[in-house]
């Protein structure tokens, strides 16, 4: 006789749906909230959430943006940042770091990454200043950490490499809000930090949006006006901007996920140390620095049998990506200041063995060790 009996229930990457079922009840009373009032443009539940998320990570200004990317741009223009200066960037991340920069006319040097944490590497970004400076071709101006996977850089370091050198630290926090470093919460860890509510990241939208987090009234005051075609109170416009702004019905969804928003990185943080336990011996997992909370956008391992374990993976109809295979500088539209391949020998290393492993909200330890199963016979 065929087996008729289910398989085991499908693994989600990431499992939007099943986050979006517990919450599914005070979302729709959200929403439908917006519609009776019907301000889709700049409604209260914006003021709301950037007020939520200034308690959130313990004080300072938000100014929520369209998506992560809109408020990369917004950052850099606010800083007067443009042609002729040079941004530094790492390679091992999402294109849109690069690609602000190069959208608002400035150079992108990228900066090669720790093999343990991924995120910026202090020496090396010393050593490409320097290079800049020398060559004379880009002003230095801005340095962009990025916390990749959820882990926040390095701040400490990187922070006191751009005061030496006159520059402006911005934190690429894409992936990371939620995480903290001490008693400090991402967001509070750099003079500017953007996010992103795209719907994957720990803290998810119904679509996108960002935001933005500053400690300096001055600095939000300029956000707030470049997301709106750079016009002030009076409508006059001050400088180009842009149309930037969150959506209302986005800042209503979030509103209720930053409620849940706790729990659920308990719950994040209960898969991942699950995956600790059971993979430490047979792959490099997450390094955490003593102090630093990664909010686990992605649990990431790296092995040398990489292939093999994404194959068995695959094969057992488990989802698993491999992120930034083809580094920055590896891209067209970023040749014109990258120094090609074996220029940044940790990026170019990491994306070879790289191997992020679902990471949700809604995973549960049976289904972590299902997934383990498989990982340690693919490893072993
Ligand atoms: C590191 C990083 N920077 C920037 C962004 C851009 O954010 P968004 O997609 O919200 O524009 C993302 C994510 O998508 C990201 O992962």
């Amino acid at each position: 006789m065929p087996d008729t009996s289910p398989g085991p229930a499908p693994i989600a990457f990431v499992d939007i749906p099943g986050q979006i079922r517990r919450l599914r009840d005070r979302i729709d009373e959200r929403v439908r909230r917006v519609f009776d009032h019907g301000q889709f443009i700049l409604g209260p539940e914006v003021r709301e959430l950037e007020e939520a998320l200034a308690a959130y990570v313990g004080g300072g200004h938000v100014v929520t943006t369209g998506s992560g990317h809109d408020a990369i741009l917004i950052a850099l223009m606010a800083e007067g940042i443009g042609p002729g200066d040079a941004v530094f960037v790492p390679a091992f991340t999402f294109v849109s770091t690069a690609e602000a920069v190069l959208a608002i006319g400035a150079a992108p040097i990228f900066v090669d990454v720790d093999e343990r944490t991924f995120t910026m590497d202090a020496a090396d970004l010393e050593r490409r200043i320097a290079a800049v400076r020398r060559a004379g071709t880009w002003r230095p101006r801005a340095v962009m950490p990025v916390d990749i996977f959820g882990l926040p850089a390095d701040y400490a370091a990187l922070g006191a490499i751009a005061e030496t050198e006159g520059l402006f630290l911005l934190s690429d926090a894409a992936q990371s809000f939620g995480g903290m470093i001490g008693n400090r919460r991402v967001g509070r860890l750099a003079p500017a930090t953007m996010t992103s509510f795209f719907p994957a990241k720990p803290l998810g939208a119904a679509g996108d949006g960002g935001a933005l987090f500053t400690d300096d009234a001055e600095r939000a005051a300029t956000y707030r006006r470049l997301r709106v075609h750079g016009q002030d109170a009076s409508g006059e416009c001050l400088s180009v901007g842009m149309t930037g702004r969150l959506d209302t019905l986005q800042a209503a969804v979030l509103l209720v996920k930053l409620e849940a928003f706790p729990d659920d990185l308990q719950r994040r943080d209960a898969a991942a140390r699950r995956y600790d336990e059971r993979l430490a011996q047979l792959v490099q997992v997450p390094h955490r620095p003593a102090g630093h909370v990664p909010a686990w956008a992605l649990y990431t391992i790296l092995s040398e049998r990489r292939d093999r374990i994404r194959a068995a993976l695959a094969a057992a109809n488990i989802p698993s990506r491999s992120y930034y295979e083809q580094a920055l500088h590896l891209h067209a539209a970023f040749r014109a200041t990258s120094e090609g391949p074996g220029s940044l020998p940790v990026t170019e290393r990491l994306g070879r063995i790289n191997l992020s492993l679902p990471m949700h909200s809604e995973l549960d330890v049976a289904t972590v060790d299902r997934i383990c199963d498989i990982v340690a016979t693919a490893a072993g």
